[in-house]
């Protein structure tokens, strides 16, 4: 059964679908409540492939590890459970490879990027400009930076930056002055409930209100966080740990996000034609990654209309061609 009260997974049957071939090390960098893995694990299960297999779980949030420890306790043989961030994925995996799992290729990744429901839910937690709390956002309770920290010491250009570059937000420079007046005449920022006021006295139209307020804070969390460089060193090192054949799947919910994986996926999938294609029959080097997506996958109709969060996912998946004499050896 899917952990729904914590997270509803989106898309699960697709992912399912796209990484669920054969046996082997399957990495779920953003375990949230379990819903993604135990999906996972359940398939291979039923197409005979849970023996060999094991499932590497990684969040940065110990509340998250903790909800899907109880989620996957069906499968407490077949799952590794390890706080951390995504980014460190190559050290993760070949550890726990090293240590118990040698010879045994990494098969499937999944990243499903963003906060969990839970996590937007909790007040405490202060992602959500829906919910009075302090301004944290950080996705590792306890870390070094917070939400906090950045709307009351950053200068108003780099607020601005922030707003800007990460919420793609048009009034960042308006924003961002009317953070510092507010700083100048209260003293601080307190809670999410002051940065939701500082936005609104600055963009007056309902409609445009949400959407602004969706971007600042969206903007804030990505710098908390530092996302969009956990995302680029995750895509570089989680291809790099696939075996022949293996997948990566990742699923986004902005377009910067999505940009980046789209783009990442793309140039690892290109033929090397050297800088001047002119004459030449073959390309320099060929690809060692096929685009398994082109186009990315978005959510079923249905899904959508019973899960809102589906309506912004996009799925893309790139798999490692296998040059050893296998399938796709000829694109090698
Ligand atoms: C959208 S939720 C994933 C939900 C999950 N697929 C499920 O089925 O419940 C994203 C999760 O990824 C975690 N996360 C986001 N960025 C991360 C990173 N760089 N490293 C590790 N965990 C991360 C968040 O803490 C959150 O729990």
């Amino acid at each position: 059964m899917e952990n729904d009260a914590y997270h509803r997974p989106v898309m699960v049957r697709e992912v399912v679908a796209q990484l669920v071939r054969r046996a082997g090390i399957y990495v779920d960098g953003t375990l949230g409540g379990g819903g993604h893995s135990l999906a996972i694990l359940q398939a291979l299960r039923d197409k005979g492939m849970e023996e060999g297999s094991v499932l590497i779980g990684i969040d940065q949030d110990r509340f998250a590890i903790g909800e899907a420890e109880k989620a996957l306790v069906a499968f407490r043989e077949r799952t590794r459970f390890v706080q951390g961030n995504f980014r460190n994925i190559a050290g993760i995996v070949s550890s726990i490879r090293e240590r118990e799992l040698p010879g045994k290729e990494v098969t499937g990744i999944v990243l499903d990027l963003g906060v969990s429901s839970y996590q937007i839910d909790t007040p405490e937690r202060g992602f959500s400009y829906l919910r009075s709390g302090p301004l944290d956002m950080r996705m590792e309770p306890g870390g070094e930076l917070s939400a906090s920290d950045i709307v009351n010491t950053c200068q108003e250009r780099e607020l601005a930056d922030i707003f800007f570059r990460f919420g793609e937000e048009k009034k960042s420079r308006k924003i961002a002055g009317a953070v510092c007046s507010w700083r100048r005449e209260h003293g601080g920022i307190a809670g999410t409930q002051d940065l939701a006021a500082i936005v609104r006295s600055v963009v007056r139209s309902p409609d445009q209100q949400i959407k602004s307020l969706s971007r600042v804070f969206q903007a804030l969390r990505i710098a908390v966080n530092d996302e969009l460089g956990s995302l680029e060193t995750v895509l570089k090192d989680g291809t790099g740990c696939l075996g022949p054949l293996g997948r990566m799947a990742v699923m986004s919910y902005h377009s910067l996000e999505d940009r980046m994986v789209k783009h990442y996926f793309r140039a690892l999938a290109a033929d090397d034609w050297g800088p001047k294609r002119v004459g030449l029959r073959e390309p320099l080097h060929r690809a060692a990654f096929r685009l398994v997506t082109p186009r990315p996958v978005v959510a079923a109709d249905d899904e959508v209309s019973e899960n809102p969060r589906a309506r912004s996912a996009k799925l893309r998946v790139v798999e490692k061609k296998d040059c050893s004499g296998g399938e796709s050896e000829r694109d090698c």
